[in-house]
């Protein structure tokens, strides 16, 4: 089966490419997370992580000056207002190989640039590494409230698989648990 088939950016003139994380993208990437999740207690180590033979870190960012993006964005009406960073990074997704399995530990879309396909080709760019090296299984666990995570893993044919109750104290909140069978 091609589950990468259907695949393609919803906005043909911003065009967004995908490459492994570098040391020099960690501010950037740090920023992003504590944009997203500004009351986190932890927040992830990239330099440590980029050390680790079994991380697989992607970023995606577009091949663009800021001010290219801005016009691109607002010619395409997409967004009024935006501002890119200076790697131009637009999101990323972290994950560790432990055996044959791949285990998603970090995702994320830069909220400006969020519902334009992003967090789609760094998920199908995942996919695709995680198929060539021959992984069985991704899995993850999400909030059971976030449905644009959830939506997105499901349209990648992931499944839900259990939950663990209370699993995010800071709001007491089940994780679901999600996997996507790579054998089949
Ligand atoms: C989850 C996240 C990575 C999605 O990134 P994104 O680039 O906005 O998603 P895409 O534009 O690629 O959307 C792909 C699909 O995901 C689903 N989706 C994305 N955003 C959605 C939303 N706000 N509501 C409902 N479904 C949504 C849709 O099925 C969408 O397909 P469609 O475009 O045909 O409607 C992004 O919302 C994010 O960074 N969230 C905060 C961090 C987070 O929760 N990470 C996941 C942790 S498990």
């Amino acid at each position: 089966m091609n589950r990468l088939a259907n695949i393609s950016p919803r906005n043909d003139s911003l065009v967004s490419r995908i490459r492994r994380m570098r040391i020099s993208d960690q501010g950037t990437c740090l920023n992003i997370q504590k944009l997203t999740f500004p009351d986190a207690q932890v927040y992830t180590d990239f330099a440590k992580e980029l050390r680790k033979n079994h991380s697989i870190y992607l970023v995606t960012y577009f091949d663009l000056c800021s001010s290219q993006v801005a016009v691109k964005i607002k010619s395409s009406g997409y967004l009024c207002e935006c501002s890119t960073n200076a790697n131009n990074i637009s999101g990323f997704i972290g994950s560790w190989r432990v055996a044959d399995q791949i285990q998603i530990i970090d995702f994320i879309v830069t909220p400006e640039f969020r519902k334009l396909r992003i967090g789609w080709l760094l998920l199908a760019s995942l996919i695709k590494e995680a198929e060539l090296i021959e992984s069985k299984l991704i899995t993850l666990e999400v909030r059971a409230s976030n449905n644009p995570a959830i939506n997105l893993y499901k349209n990648f044919g992931f499944k839900i698989c259990g939950s663990r109750k209370n699993y995010y104290s800071n709001k007491s909140e089940d994780a679901i648990l999600m996997n996507l069978d790579l054998t089949s």
